[in-house]
């Protein structure tokens, strides 16, 4: 049985079903920060374990025979809104799952890195080079500094029982039941199908490397199932192709053109100095012949028949946003403390005094 944590998320909704597919037993450990909805249809054949990682008990891992971590704060803004989160769930929360692995005699540890690893920051223009695995790096984010200290913990932890293997994704693009509009296609997708124009900042200067969510699903599988040697203790970048903004910008443009959607491009040319980086993902086609295959025009056109089909064009629900979903939970959280509940009347009185300044500082409530 392979175990996902966080595969209710963007990325293990998509992966799990892959999974399924290839006849793996699966088990879903997550905290089901955005709901369930990514693994509904499918959760009469997983089994799902609610939970925090951080706390997760070592029984999570009874018949587990391989372990994908896919969870914690996935990106820039929310680790930067809760750095004590993020480097607890990002960092120590993944030292602690693969200890448990350990005891448990699991060898095959995946872990979801991120090719931000590689940002050299603002305005260090000489640096655009294409980067490699071995190239070095040194990240200053809260997002990527944690994901490279769990990357070197990990790696610190491989021995003969012990197989952990990093991906380092490029950004990801595509349709995923837990959709996620905050990803750079995919909100360029919304923001025409919503306002009716698409618009690039800086002049869409910027380089990224980018790759389909069922491309990413399909690299875990890939890794999952090579020969040990392979992968023992490797870092993998899964990289369909590095574009510049302006051009995702303009393939998306055109693709939805394919499908007789008309947008406009609006550009913004003030320069704030922008982050670039771009990224080589050879190494995981030359070491396991793995090449991931679908264009940003594909997914595109797949994100519009299953978002209409599924109907996720509630394009301003906050769920889609991560960092908009985090304090949005984080506010009701502080509300439910002292309501006990949203409509059920709980112990305290309704206008306790505290509920009422609550609501007027959080919602310059007026009464
Ligand atoms: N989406 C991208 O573009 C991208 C790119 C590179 C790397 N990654 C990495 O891939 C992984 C998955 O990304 P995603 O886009 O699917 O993210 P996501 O935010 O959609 O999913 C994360 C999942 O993990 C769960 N989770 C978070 N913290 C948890 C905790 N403390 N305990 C238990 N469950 C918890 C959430 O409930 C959610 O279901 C992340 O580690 C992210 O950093 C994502």
């Amino acid at each position: 049985m392979i175990l996902v944590v966080g595969g209710a998320g963007y990325i293990g909704s998509v992966l799990v079903r892959e999974l399924l597919e290839r006849g793996y037993a699966v088990k879903v450990f997550d905290r089901l920060y955005y709901g369930d909805q990514g693994i509904r249809e499918v959760s009469e054949r997983i089994k799902l374990e609610l939970g925090d990682i951080r706390t997760m008990d070592i029984s999570v891992l009874d018949g587990v025979d391989a372990v994908i971590n896919l969870s914690g704060l996935s990106n820039d803004p929310t680790a930067e809104y809760n750095t004590k989160a993020n480097f607890e769930m990002n960092v120590q929360a993944t030292e602690f799952l693969a200890r448990l692995c350990k005891k448990k005699g699991i060898k095959r540890f995946l872990f979801a890195s991120s090719c931000s690893i590689y940002d050299v920051g603002i305005g260090n223009d000489e640096k655009d080079i294409v980067m490699d695995e071995e190239s070095p790096v040194n990240p200053k984010a809260a997002y990527s500094s944690s994901k490279y200290q769990a990357e070197k913990i990990l790696l610190s932890l491989k021995d003969e029982n012990f197989s952990p293997v990093i991906l380092r994704k490029g950004t990801i693009y595509g349709f995923s039941p837990r959709m996620r509009y905050d990803l750079v296609v995919n909100t360029f997708l919304k923001d025409v199908l919503s306002k009716g124009y698409l618009t690039i900042h800086y002049g869409g200067e910027m380089w990224r490397p980018l790759v389909d969510v069922r491309d990413a699903a399909r690299a875990y599988i890939t890794c999952l199932e090579a020969e040990e040697s392979k992968v023992h203790g490797q870092v993998f970048n899964v990289v369909y192709s590095n574009f510049r903004n302006s051009e995702l910008a303009l393939r998306v443009l055109e693709a939805l053109r394919e499908v007789e959607v008309k947008a406009e491009l609006k550009a913004d040319y003030r320069y704030h100095g922008v982050r670039s980086y771009r990224v080589s993902g050879k190494k995981i086609e030359r070491v396991l012949d793995f090449k991931p295959a679908v264009s940003v025009e594909e997914a595109v056109k797949d994100m519009v028949d299953n978002i209409t089909r599924y109907r996720y064009i509630d394009f301003d629900n906050p769920r889609y946003y991560n960092i908009a979903w985090m304090k949005l939970l984080e506010e009701a959280d502080k509300i439910i403390k002292v309501t006990g509940s949203v409509f059920e009347i709980a112990n305290q009185p309704s206008f306790h005094p505290a509920v009422v300044n609550l609501l007027r500082k959080t919602q310059g409530a007026d009464f």
